[in-house]
């Protein structure tokens, strides 16, 4: 029987740094299914909650806890970043390194990076170097390398911030074909119309907490706190 690794568990956690907490404390259920999008003002904490999340950052207090080891949680989860981060390889050497740091053989891994490639119009550049691809292009990279080890969970801190519209929505809909194919998203953005279109649930951030966690349609509608009104309004929180 495969097991999940989730939900996670977040029990008293809170980060410090420089002496002052930047998140919690706080304690919350990343659920088994569905997208979370993670609002709120610059320096609310929502990269620092995602890098928590995905174990890139230690909580100061407090336990961050999957449903199975460390290790086995952290081969099924992916991390997509503002900037993308690309290895000094060709194009289909990034694509296929977390195939084969998981023990996929060569062949296989090499077969599921040209369905990938296409998936994000790639091909012409399976062996051109990655450095040489666009920002926009990077990130399609990074969002297929994210996707070919079908992760359970992936993360996402605001993905399509650099993009035009066209690469926004082709990043978009591989969001969405993950989510139907039952990857659970986490994803911090600003981009309204994209966390609407998105989200089953909202966590919304102020000053390091979480202020709000509220269903994906009615945090849009009818937010639970003023605080969130504000600032679906373009209101600047203090
Ligand atoms: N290493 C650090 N040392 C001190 N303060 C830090 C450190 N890392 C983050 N912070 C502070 O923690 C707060 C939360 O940062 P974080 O990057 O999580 O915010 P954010 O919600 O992702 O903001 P943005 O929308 O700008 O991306 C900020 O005030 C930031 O300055
Ligand atoms: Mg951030």
């Amino acid at each position: 029987m495969v097991v999940s690794i989730l939900p996670l568990n977040l029990a008293n956690v809170a980060v410090e740094k420089s002496g002052k907490v930047i998140l919690g404390p706080a304690s919350w259920t990343l659920s088994s299914s569905g997208c979370t999008i993670v609002m709120g003002p610059n320096g609310a904490g929502k990269t620092t909650l995602l890098r928590l999340m995905h174990g890139l950052q230690k909580p100061t207090v407090g336990t961050v806890t999957w449903q199975t080891s460390f290790k086995t949680a952290s081969d099924k989860q992916s991390f997509i970043f503002q900037t993308p981060v690309v290895m000094r390889r060709s194009v289909l050497e990034n694509l296929i390194f977390p195939l084969r740091v998981r023990g996929i053989p060569k062949s296989a891994a090499i077969e599921e990076a040209s369905i990938w490639l296409k998936a994000v119009g790639l091909e012409s550049f399976e062996h051109k170097p990655a450095s040489v691809l666009s920002g926009g292009e990077k990130q399609k990279l990074a969002v297929a390398r994210a996707l070919i080890i079908k992760p359970d969970v992936l993360f996402l801190d605001e993905p399509t911030t650099n993009l035009d519209g066209a690469s926004t929505q082709a990043i978009e809909n591989l969001i969405q074909t993950a989510i139907s194919g039952g990857t659970r998203i986490v994803m911090a953005t600003h981009d309204m119309g994209q966390a609407r279109r998105l989200a089953s649930e909202v966590v919304f951030l102020l000053r390091g907490e979480i202020h709000e966690f509220t269903d994906g349609e009615l945090f849009f509608i009818e937010p639970k706190t003023p605080e969130a009104k504000s600032f679906l309004q373009g209101d600047i929180l203090l």
